[in-house]
């Protein structure tokens, strides 16, 4: 054991240091200087912001914009800690309005960089530069705007530069800090150059279109054309932006943004709510895609819990998650069919497509993909999922759906047109897997067992909203030995494990005892399935667990109720079948996240044959 060290006289820090310090925590990496910069001249009113950068922002970072100035007299006071010109009372730190609040910014990064700041306000006969070094303030040259120039960063302290990874990825780490702010201000234009050459620029865009054409922009058309309009209010919150559809999401999730009153943040209440939505039409672990603004009033979430803000704390986290969560699922929920007819004349084939549209990825649309990955596997899978004899009603638990879940004829379900059914008119089966359907377009190939599922599986899910799920009694109680956090949530949560068909009661301080499970998971570990269920009630809430249980096992009896392969379909129940599609929620994707349907556009046909138009 080390000796204890001898006390010390109790001393206050220099300012430098405790400058230092708190840059420690503020500026991490050039992209923190950046997003600190872009803040400032957000606050400042800007419309035009140029950064230039020199070796990834390590030996310079130059924010220029066309802001509102700093007034020569201002300008050492803005390098001083705890400075700013934006709160004055707690009562405005309770309801901040601009980006920065804490007047720490610019003197954190004095303290580990050269800096300089150069500005001119409006009206004034010159511009004034402020050497953050020396302290001396002198006229200079620019109209009004503000530019500031970090030279050197961590020059000062060595060991921080240490941890500084490659110049491209330090640039990179800049460009995302700059498209963060770019996604959110449609307004403003930016300019990124590195090294003298232009890497990034996004022009500004006024009104509503703006945003998507901003988002466009930053994301790719691709974005906007695979993702749907969010506008939704939820009690004190409102949620506007774009959610992609379950087909563009990606293996990573790098490309969802979340905002709050107009600053990037990174919430678990958000990502989590969103995921939720995503749940029942996402294929296994594919990350959806999103831009979403929160706007809800500034007292309802406070900002000041982090040192970059990028982190925020609701007042009420279960408001948000519900906004979230809703604003999303019922946007979703609209099948592109019905799309289709609403918004786009015939003629536009290429709005009207899936999202993706080179041939190779419309193969997707025979099943192609499956095939491609293991072609033997698949081949088993497909086989053996369609060989199931269609005894419906016997495998069903209580044979509710049975009869009830037929496909009706096309007659009893259509009145319309033949010529505006958006997924056309079914004139043939194909190996007694897919539906050919003509519309205007061109060619839909739907797989039939996939959307009959999803067809069934929301019915049920209409069905069931209010009953219970049946629960079965163990003949000896399965106990096991429990944390305090699960005898707690045990305790607490009482009425929703019923209503999950689960019953857990407490044996001692430290074990509980399964006594009942939902029938349809009588054959499982109970214990196992007991702790998991505790553990999600113990992190999120009751309802949302019941709904994700009740949506489990009726995605399991919805797969079973749903027409087999190599089942013969007439012409009208394949018509049936479409028109029930066009009018069912989520009858994109099956209910494991795969698509449902394509489109095969003339265009596509087309081009296979080598065929002008
Ligand atoms: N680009 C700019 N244009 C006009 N004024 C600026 C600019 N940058 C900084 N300022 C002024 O300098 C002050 C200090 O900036 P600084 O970034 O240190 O603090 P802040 O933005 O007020 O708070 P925070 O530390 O949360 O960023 C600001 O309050 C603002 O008045
Ligand atoms: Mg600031």
């Amino acid at each position: 054991m080390s000796e204890p060290l001898p006390r010390q006289t109790i001393r206050e820090l220099p300012d430098v240091l405790i400058s230092q310090i708190a840059a420690g925590e503020v500026v991490e990496r050039p992209a923190s200087v950046v997003r600190e910069l872009v803040d400032n001249a957000i606050d400042a009113g800007a419309r035009q912001i140029t950064l230039r950068l020199l070796g990834g922002g390590i030996r310079l970072i130059s924010v220029e914009d066309d802001g509102c100035g700093i007034p020569s007299e201002e300008l050492a006071v803005a390098l001083k800690r705890h400075a700013t010109s934006k709160i004055v009372s707690l009562q405005d730190l309770e309801s901040v309005a601009t980006m920065g609040f804490r007047g720490e910014a610019l003197a954190a990064i004095n303290s580990v960089s050269e800096m300089s700041l150069l500005s001119r306000i409006e009206g004034a006969s010159s511009a004034f530069l402020l050497d953050g070094q020396t302290g001396e303030v002198k006229p200079a040259a620019r109209a009004t705007g503000t530019t500031v120039e970090v030279k050197e960063l961590f020059f000062s302290t060595p060991a921080r530069r240490h941890f500084l990874k490659s110049e491209s990825t330090e640039l990179a780490h800049c460009i995302e800090a700059v498209r963060r702010h770019a996604l959110v201000r449609p307004e403003v234009s930016f300019a990124i150059w590195h090294e003298g050459k232009i890497v990034a620029q996004w022009r500004s865009h006024a009104g509503e279109a703006g945003w998507n054409q901003r988002l466009a922009d930053v994301l790719g058309e691709e974005f906007v054309a695979s993702s749907v309009n969010i506008d939704f209010r939820s009690g004190p919150v409102h949620v506007r932006g774009r959610a992609g559809t379950p087909d563009a999401a990606r293996a990573r999730a790098d490309q969802q943004f979340a905002y709050v009153n107009g600053r990037f943040v990174r919430d678990k209440v958000i990502t989590h709510g969103a995921r939720s939505a995503y749940e029942d039409v996402l294929h296994g672990h594919r990350q959806p895609v999103y831009v979403l603004y929160l706007q809800m009033n500034p007292a309802r979430v406070d900002v000041n819990v982090h040192p970059t803000k990028i982190e925020v704390r609701f007042r009420d986290s279960r408001e948000v998650h519900q906004a979230m969560r809703h604003a999303i699922e019922s946007a979703l929920a609209v099948p592109r069919a019905q799309l289709l007819t609403t918004t786009s004349a015939p003629t536009q084939a290429s709005t009207l497509a899936p999202t993706n549209n080179t041939w190779a990825q419309r193969g997707m649309a025979f099943g192609a993909d499956r095939l491609h990955e293991d072609p033997a596997r698949a081949m088993a899978d497909l086989k053996a999922l369609w060989s199931t004899p269609p005894q419906v009603e016997e495998e069903s638990p209580a044979g509710f759906y049975s009869s009830k879940i037929q496909l009706q004829t096309a007659t009893a379900v259509a009145s319309q047109g033949e010529h505006e059914w958006p997924l056309g008119r079914a004139i043939a089966q194909l190996q007694g897997v897919y539906i050919l359907a003509e519309n205007t377009q061109g060619l839909v190939v739907v797989d039939m067992h996939a959307a009959h599922e999803r067809i069934v599986y929301e019915r049920l899910k209409q069905q069931l909203d209010t009953t219970q799920i049946t629960s079965q009694p163990l003949l000896i109680p399965a106990s096991f030995s429990a944390t305090p956090q699960e005898i707690a949530t045990a305790e607490s949560c009482a009425d929703v494990l019923m209503q999950l068909g689960l019953e857990v009661s407490t044996l001692s301080a430290k074990t509980l005892a399964v006594r009942a499970v939902p029938t349809s998971l009588a054959q499982g570990d109970c214990v196992e399935l007991a702790r998991s269920v505790l553990a999600e009630l113990a992190q999120h809430d009751a309802a949302t667990v019941v709904q994700r249980a009740q949506n489990e096992i009726l995605a399991t009896m919805a797969c079973h109720g749903a027409v087999r392969a190599n089942r013969k379909l007439s012409l009208d129940e394949m018509n049936a079948l479409l028109r029930q599609m066009e009018a069912t929620e989520r009858s994109d994707q099956c209910n494991h996240g795969r698509p449902t349907w394509r489109q095969v556009g003339m265009r596509e046909l087309d081009a296979l044959f080598l065929r002008g138009r």
